[in-house]
């Protein structure tokens, strides 16, 4: 990573206009927030996670707000890569919004299609590895708890995504998420997002039964923001890759904060929701005032 005067940001050889970008998940796939986020102006923008197959999703209720958070269990619902390659992306590329291609699978047969589907488009030339879906049966946070599966799924996206940047996206639900990045930095990365969401659940009292099919549902929102900032800071002093800080962010002063604990980037996710211009406020305050220096020095 390298920040110039200005407060563009790098990460693998990608130059971005500025290091603030969408989560991938609440966005989708750009075009539903046409009109309510200007997505030219953000950094770029991590298109919703995308598996070779398309996926349904879970059955019964997907999202349910809990105090200061949200839960979901949306279950990796997407179009399957070949809408989002021949259709989706285009569209993206065409109007000058920056995407970073988030994909997932549930199994090696399925991960190798997906990443030859990927190099064969030509267009792809950075990636976010879902590694860390706490939604879905197969694949997701089954692959990324394991410091050993991290390093083939790196490995592997880097043998046939030659010279793209590969980004690996972690999850929280573990004891020691420095590992994990550790792993992936060993493995080829070019960076490190943290975090996905928190494993968490809800029951519904009426019917006495819990709230989701699945029982277990992801949470997000303000609620996750210190455990967010505490993996961040964690993995910054662990690995020399730049680290991209995602949960919670539900102001300006919360994006500061990622970069104090020394995040090269950040991204919002379920604060656009209920607020679509925080994206945009943070790049305004970054214009202004620039990026805060990491206060991750030795010491601290
Ligand atoms: C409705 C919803 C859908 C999500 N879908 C994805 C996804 O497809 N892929 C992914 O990597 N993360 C997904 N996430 C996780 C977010 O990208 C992000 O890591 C997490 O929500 C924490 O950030 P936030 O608190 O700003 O939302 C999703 C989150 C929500 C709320």
């Amino acid at each position: 990573m390298s920040t110039t005067g200005s407060i563009k940001v790098t990460i693998g050889d990608i130059l971005f206009d500025n290091p603030v970008f969408l989560a991938s998940g609440p966005a989708g796939y750009g075009e539903e927030y046409d009109g309510f986020i200007d997505l030219q102006r953000l950094g770029g923008i991590v298109t919703k996670t995308v598996t070779y197959e398309p996926k349904a999703g879970n059955p019964g209720t997907r999202l349910q707000e809990t105090p200061g958070g949200l839960l979901n269990s949306v279950g990796l619902e997407n179009v399957g890569a070949s809408v989002f390659f021949g259709e989706k992306l285009p569209r993206l590329l065409d109007r000058g919004i920056r995407p970073i291609v988030s994909l997932a699978a549930e199994d090696w047969d399925g991960y190798r299609k997906l990443l030859d589907a990927a190099a064969d488009t030509g267009m792809i030339d950075i990636v976010e590895l879902n590694l860390s879906c706490p939604n879905v049966e197969r694949g997701g946070m089954a692959v990324g708890t394991d410091p050993r599966m991290i390093s083939r799924y790196v490995g592997h996206a880097k043998d046939i995504l030659s010279g793209a940047a590969i980004i690996a996206k972690l999850t929280p639900n573990v004891q020691d998420i420095g590992r994990l990045a550790l792993a992936a930095e060993e493995a080829g990365a070019s960076a490190i997002t943290a975090i996905n969401t928190i494993v968490g659940m809800d029951i519904d009292i009426r019917v006495k039964k819990p709230v989701f099919k699945r029982k277990r549902a992801g949470l997000s929102g303000p609620a996750i923001f210190p455990v967010a900032l505490e993996a961040v800071w964690r993995i910054v002093n662990t690995v020399d890759i730049p680290v991209i800080g995602v949960g919670g962010i539900d102001s300006v002063d919360d994006a500061l904060k990622f970069f104090m604990a020394g995040a090269a980037a950040v991204q919002v996710g379920t604060a656009i929701f209920y607020d679509s211009h925080l994206p945009e406020k943070i790049v305004t305050e970054l214009e202004k005032n620039g990026i805060p220096a990491s206060i991750n020095t030795e010491g601290n």
